[in-house]
C-alpha cells in the first residue's frame, strides 16, 4: 500500500528516485510524485501526476529538475481520490518540508482542526498533509527533535520521508507499523518501502524495526528510537541479483514468475535444508495445535498445510484469515503455534493477529519471502521461501515455494515426532526433488493453454471445482482469474456444488475441475458428470493418459503423474497460465490489477 523511496548523495536525486518508484510500483499505482530539494538547498520542488510512474517519468522528461536530495511516492489512495492534489510528496504551507507516507494517521482529522484554527490552509483530502504541516509548525531549530516530538502526536500506522529546506543536509525515514528500510550506500544513502527499490546502488540494508528513526546525510546513517536513544543495528547483505526484478524478456512480470517456478521450487526445496528447523521443533516440542494465519493466496498454502500437518505429523491445524482470528475470541495457550505465512511479510492483517496471539501467551512462527521483514523479526520463529522478488501483484512463485516449506515442514515435524521413518521422509524428499521437473513439462503446454484460454474470453462467471488437497487449488485458481481478468470467479469443493452452486451452471458456465488421479479421483469423476449434464463447459486438469476425463471434458490439461500428496504443486501451474493468458487476451494490465496493490499494509 503506497511505495516511498529518498535519496541523499552526490548523484541527482530524480533517476534515482524514479528507479526506484518502479521497482515499488506494484505497492500502488494511482498516482505518483517527488520532491527534490534544489542544489542550492533552498527551495523544494515537488511535482506530481496521476497514473503511473511512466506517466509521471515522461512529464518530467523535460524539465530539468537537479538536487541530491530527494523523496518520492507511489500512491494507493486510502483518504481522497487519486487526484494531483492528493499524491505525494506534500508540503508544508511555507514549503519548508516535504513529506511521503505509507499507512494510516488514524487521528489526522483531529490534527488538522487544530491546525486549520491556526491558519494552516489544506490543499488535500490525504491524512499526510497534517504531518508536513505539523512539522513545519513545531520546527524551532532542529528537525530530528521536532519529528520525534510529532511522534507523540501521531496516531496509526506509518512509514514516513522528510526532506526540509531548514536542514538541507539530511533525510530522514521513520517506521511505526509500515515498513522502511535503509540502504547504505558508498557516499549516498536511500530509504524505501522495499528492498528492490534500493538494489542498484546497495545490496547493504537495515530493515528499521517499528518505533525507529533514521537520520541519513550523505556518508552518514544514525538510527535511533521514537525516546532519542541510539539503537546499534546489524547491516543485512541480501544478495537478490538485480536482474531477478527485471522483466528478463517476458511481457509481464507475472508470466516471468509463473515460469521461474522450476528455480523458485529447487532453491526453496534446499534453502529449507540450509534451515536448522530440529532446533525450532526442539523448542516446540509442547505444541499440541496449530493455528494458520494468512490472507489471500497465502491462505490459500496454510489450507494445504493443513493437509499435510494434520496427515503426517498428526498435529490439529486450523486455518483462519488473519483479518478474521484478530477479531474473534480465539482460544490460545503456550502450546499453540501460530504460524503466519505471508510473501510480502508485512500484511498488516497478518502481522497484527500473530502479534495479538503472542501477547495472548501463543508462540509464532512466520513463513515469508521477504528477507528482513516486519513478520520474519516479530516472530519467534521464522522459515523462508526462496524466490528473489515476486512484483507481480497475483503472487505465483511465491505460492508453489511456500506450499514446498509446508510439505517439508509437515514431514520434517512428522519425523521429529516419529511419526514417519527416516526412510519415509527420504523416499517423499527424493519425489519432491522431482517437481521441478514436472513444473518445466507444463510449463512447455503454455501455447495450448493460450488456445484454451482464447476460447473462454467472453465468459462472465466462471467456477473452479476440486475436493481434497486440491480443493484449496480450486479457491486459488479462482483468486487467480478474477483478481487480473476482472471475471467473476468462485471457487468451491467439489462435492458442495450439489448443496447450491449446481443452481448456476448451464450452457454458458465454465467449469474448471482440478482432477488429478487420486484418491477422490472416481467422487470427482461423478461431479463431473454432474456438470456434464447441465451442459456446462468443462475443462480438467487431469493426470497425463487419462482418456475418461478427457472424454468427459470439452478441454483438457494433462499433467503428470506424481504422489497423490504433491499434486496441489503442480495443478495450481495450468491455472496460473490460464488466468494469465485470459486477461492478457482481455488486455487487462495482469501486473498491477486495479484496486490492487502488492504489499497490503492497512487493515
Ligand atoms: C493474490 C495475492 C494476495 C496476497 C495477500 C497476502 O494473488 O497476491 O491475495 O496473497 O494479499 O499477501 P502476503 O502473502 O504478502 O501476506
Amino acid at each position: 500500500m503506497c511505495g516511498i523511496v529518498g535519496y541523499i548523495g552526490e548523484r541527482n536525486a530524480v533517476p534515482v528516485l524514479l528507479y526506484g518508484l518502479q521497482r515499488l510500483e506494484y505497492r500502488g499505482y494511482d498516482s505518483a510524485g517527488i520532491a527534490v530539494l534544489e542544489k542550492e538547498g533552498n527551495k523544494i520542488i515537488v511535482e506530481k501526476q496521476v497514473g503511473k510512474i511512466k506517466d509521471l517519468q515522461e512529464y518530467l522528461w523535460n524539465k530539468k529538475i537537479e538536487g541530491n536530495v530527494g523523496i518520492a511516492h507511489t500512491r494507493w489512495a486510502t483518504h481522497g481520490p487519486p487526484t494531483i492534489e492528493n499524491a505525494h510528496p506534500h508540503l508544508s504551507q511555507k514549503g519548508t518540508i516535504a513529506v511521503v507516507h505509507n499507512g494510516i494517521i488514524e487521528n489526522y482529522l483531529e490534527l488538522k482542526n487544530q491546525l486549520q484554527k491556526k491558519g494552516y490552509k489544506f490543499q488535500s483530502e490525504t491524512d499526510t498533509e497534517v504531518i508536513a504541516h505539523l512539522i513545519e509548525d513545531e520546527y524551532e531549530n532542529n528537525l530530528l527533535e521536532t519529528i520525534l516530538k510529532i511522534t507523540k502526536k501521531l496516531e496509526g500506522a506509518y512509514a514516513i520521508g522528510v526532506i526540509s529546506t531548514y536542514e538541507p543536509d539530511k533525510l530522514i525515514g521513520l517506521r511505526k507499523g509500515s515498513p522502511l528500510i535503509v540502504g547504505i550506500g558508498k557516499k549516498e544513502n536511500l530509504i524505501a518501502s522495499d528492498i528492490p527499490a534500493v538494489l542498484e546502488y546497495t545490496k547493504d540494508i537495515i530493515p528499521l524495526d517499528d518505533n525507529e528513526i533514521a537520520i541519513l546525510s550523505k556518508d552518514n546513517v544514525e538510527i535511533l528510537d521514537f525516546n532519542g536513544n541510539k539503537k546499534e543495528k546489524k547491516i543485512l547483505h541480501v544478495n537478490w541479483d538485480i536482474s531477478i526484478a527485471e522483466k528478463g524478456g517476458f511481457k509481464h512480470f507475472m508470466q516471468k514468475e509463473i515460469h521461474e517456478q522450476p528455480r523458485t521450487i529447487a532453491d526453496t526445496i534446499t534453502g529449507f535444508s540450509s534451515q536448522d528447523i530440529n532446533k525450532i521443533f526442539s523448542n516446540l516440542e509442547n505444541i499440541n495445535r496449530i493455528i494458520i494465519v494468512a490472507c489471500g493466496t497465502s491462505y490459500h498454502a496454510g489450507l494445504v498445510g493443513k493437509f499435510w500437518i494434520e496427515k503426517y505429523a498428526k498435529v490439529p491445524v486450523e486455518v483462519d484469515y488473519a483479518s478474521e482470528f484478530r477479531y474473534r475470541d480465539y482460544i490460545v495457550d503456550k502450546n499453540t503455534l501460530i504460524f503466519g505465512i505471508s510473501q510480502s511479510g508485512e500484511t498488516a492483517d497478518t502481522r497484527f493477529a500473530m502479534l495479538d496471539a503472542k501477547e495472548k501467551g501463543a508462540k509464532t512462527l512466520a513463513l515469508v519471502n521477504v528477507v528482513g521483514s516486519s513478520l520474519s523479526r516479530e516472530s519467534d520463529f521464522v522459515l523462508y521461501t526462496y524466490c528473489g522478488p515476486e512484483i507481480g501483484v497475483a503472487a505465483t512463485k511465491t505460492f508453489t515455494a511456500q506450499l514446498v516449506v509446508l510439505y517439508l515442514f509437515a514431514l520434517k515435524l512428522a519425523q521429529f515426532r516419529k511419526k514417519i521413518s527416516k526412510d519415509e521422509f527420504d523416499k517423499r524428499y527424493r519425489e519432491l526433488l522431482h517437481i521441478p521437473t514436472s513444473v518445466e513439462e507444463i510449463l512447455k503446454k503454455d501455447e495450448e493453454i493460450k488456445n484454451i484460454a482464447y476460447d473462454y474470453t467472453k465468459a462472465t462467471d466462471f467456477l473452479f471445482l476440486a475436493r481434497g488437497l486440491n480443493y484449496p487449488i480450486a479457491l486459488e485458481g479462482a483468486l487467480k482469474l478474477k483478481e487480473i481478468s476482472y471475471i467473476h470467479a468462485e471457487g468451491y469443493p467439489a462435492g458442495e456444488m450439489k448443496h447450491g452452486p449446481i443452481a448456476l451452471i448451464d450452457e454458458n458456465m465454465p467449469v474448471v475441475f482440478v482432477a488429478p488421479k487420486d484418491y477422490l479421483y472416481e467422487k470427482t469423476i461423478s461431479n463431473i458428470q454432474e456438470v456434464k449434464a447441465r451442459k456446462g463447459k468443462i475443462i480438467s486438469v487431469a493426470t497425463s493418459n487419462d482418456n475418461v476425463i478427457k472424454e468427459l471434458s470439452d478441454k483438457t490439461i494433462f499433467i503428470p503423474k506424481v504422489s497423490d500428496e504433491i499434486y496441489p504443486l503442480i495443478s495450481v501451474i495450468p491455472l496460473q497460465l490460464l488466468a494469465y493468458h485470459i486477461a492478457t487476451f482481455l488486455g487487462k494490465d495482469v501486473d498491477q490489477p486495479r484496486n490492487l496493490a502488492k504489499t497490503v499494509t492497512v487493515e
